[in-house]
């Protein structure tokens, strides 16, 4: 590994380097917005993009949404229009894999052999699917859903009457299910603990979200895992606790693990994503990473590892300063969110089991929100087509502001107002 170099002599080394080239390693989110930033902040160098799929950057919040339900174009999910990477400066390289990083002389080695040298590098790898395990879990007819790819290969049998067993009732499964009960299929959704979306919400909305999908007519099973797939040749059914289920179609949605073998391989720091400090900088001051493959230290002190685009964009956003010689401590809100149904599902904040909750509005009428109170101040908000309560929600958050529980949830009193 190299010895890590102070803080000053770095910047000033980078400023010193602001025509090296630089190799982003991946083509997601992250990586678009670091080349952006890059050339917003005025680095001139060559930047080369890496990306093993075979599209340039793209949206994936709407691949299990407006795209999975045919409203939304194919050639709107992309992050930049074709002439963009040209007019950049930025070579982009698709169908390309990266397989090793040879930092003692600052190359990344590819597939094919081809060695591309860096001045800095960044590792925007992004996550992978976790892959259900079971027996029979490769048959054919076992979707997943992370790319443009997985939702086209979908789409071919995603017809009405089909039965859809989706394993993992977290933001894919959910936001598939309620495309796939709109579209006339028959759902079944098996989540193993005892609540829908239990690592991101709380009780409250996760029995809010259970009805909505029993009101649409998917079948719930909680607690219950997938213990086996089989058919002839293909999907028929699943066995799941203890009972079989007839199913054309499953689509797995348990989660994801981060692409660190890269870093890993390479030496640097790794702990279920690769380490960063708050300016994206992982142990070797040539290299950073940022969006979901990272971890790095929350602003409330924690470790965390955040699968969102909010982190990939702000955390891409914080490397490129750095890499300029600009740097800036990331520390700002994290946000989320999901649509399932007509429900906008906003998130600000990260909350924890201890916090006290404070409901604000009436689940029946669809339109409510539940904050999470830590030492009187807000410390997350949860809002379900209540935009104002989510954004205020927010800047609440990020100002540390206490606030009064009673008049958070007395709706006859503007959210705005709530401070005052
Ligand atoms: P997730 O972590 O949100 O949910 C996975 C769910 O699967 C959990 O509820 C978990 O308890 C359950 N589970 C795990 N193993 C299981 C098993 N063997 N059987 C049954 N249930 C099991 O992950 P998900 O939904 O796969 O999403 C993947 C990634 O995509 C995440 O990074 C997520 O944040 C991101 N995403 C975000 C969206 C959003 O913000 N709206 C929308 C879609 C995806």
């Amino acid at each position: 590994m190299l010895a890590p170099r102070r803080n000053a002599q770095r910047q000033m080394d980078m400023a010193a380097d602001n025509q090296d080239n630089i190799v982003i390693i991946g083509a997601g989110q992250a990586a678009i917005q670091a080349v952006q930033s890059l050339r917003a902040e005025g680095f001139e160098g060559p930047i080369t993009l890496i990306g093993d799929e075979a599209y340039a950057p793209y949206q994936r919040p709407p691949l299990s949404k407006a795209y999975l339900l045919g409203q939304f174009e194919r050639a709107r999910l992309f992050l930049k229009g074709d002439d963009y990477y040209a007019q950049a400066g930025c070579e982009l390289l698709v169908n390309t894999s990266a397989r090793a990083i040879h930092r003692d002389v600052r190359e990344v080695e590819l597939e094919d052999g081809r060695r591309i040298p860096y001045g800095k590098l960044l590792l925007a790898t992004g996550a992978r699917v976790r892959r259900l395990k079971c027996p029979g879990a490769e048959l054919p007819g076992v979707h997943y859903l992370k790319t443009i790819a997985d939702v086209d290969g979908l789409q071919a049998v995603f017809t009405e009457g089909k039965r859809i067993a989706v394993v993992g009732g977290g933001y894919i499964g959910l936001e598939v299910a309620a495309v796939a009960a709109k579209r006339g299929l028959k759902v079944t959704v098996f989540e193993a603990m005892d609540r829908l979306m239990a690592r991101a919400v709380s009780p409250q909305l996760s029995a809010f979200y259970a009805a909505e999908h029993e009101k649409a007519g998917v079948d719930l099973r909680l607690k219950t895992g997938v213990e086996e797939i089989g058919g002839h040749g293909k999907v028929e059914w699943v066995r799941a606790g203890g009972q079989t289920y007839d199913a054309d179609i499953v689509l797995v949605g348990i989660g994801v693990v981060p692409c660190e073998e890269l870093a890993r391989e390479a030496g640097l720091a790794c702990e279920d994503g690769i380490v960063v400090d708050q300016n994206a900088m992982t142990g070797d001051p040539a290299i950073w990473s940022a969006g979901d493959c990272t971890r790095h230290v929350g602003r409330e002190g924690h470790a965390i590892r955040l699968e969102c685009v909010q982190n990939a964009i702000d955390q891409a956003k914080h490397a490129a300063l750095a890499m300029v010689g600009k740097p800036k401590t990331y520390a700002e809100v994290p946000w989320f969110w999901s649509d399932q149904y007509d429900l906008k599902l906003q998130i600000a904040g990260l909350a924890r089991p201890t916090d006290t909750l404070v409901q604000r509005g009436d689940p029946a009428s669809r339109k409510f929100s539940v904050f999470h109170l830590r030492d009187g101040k807000i410390a997350a908000v949860e809002a379900v087509n209540a935009a104002p309560d989510y954004l205020i929600g927010k800047k609440l958050i990020a100002e540390g502001t206490a606030v009064d529980p009673a008049r958070l949830a007395d709706t006859a009193i503007k959210i705005k107002e709530v401070m005052g």
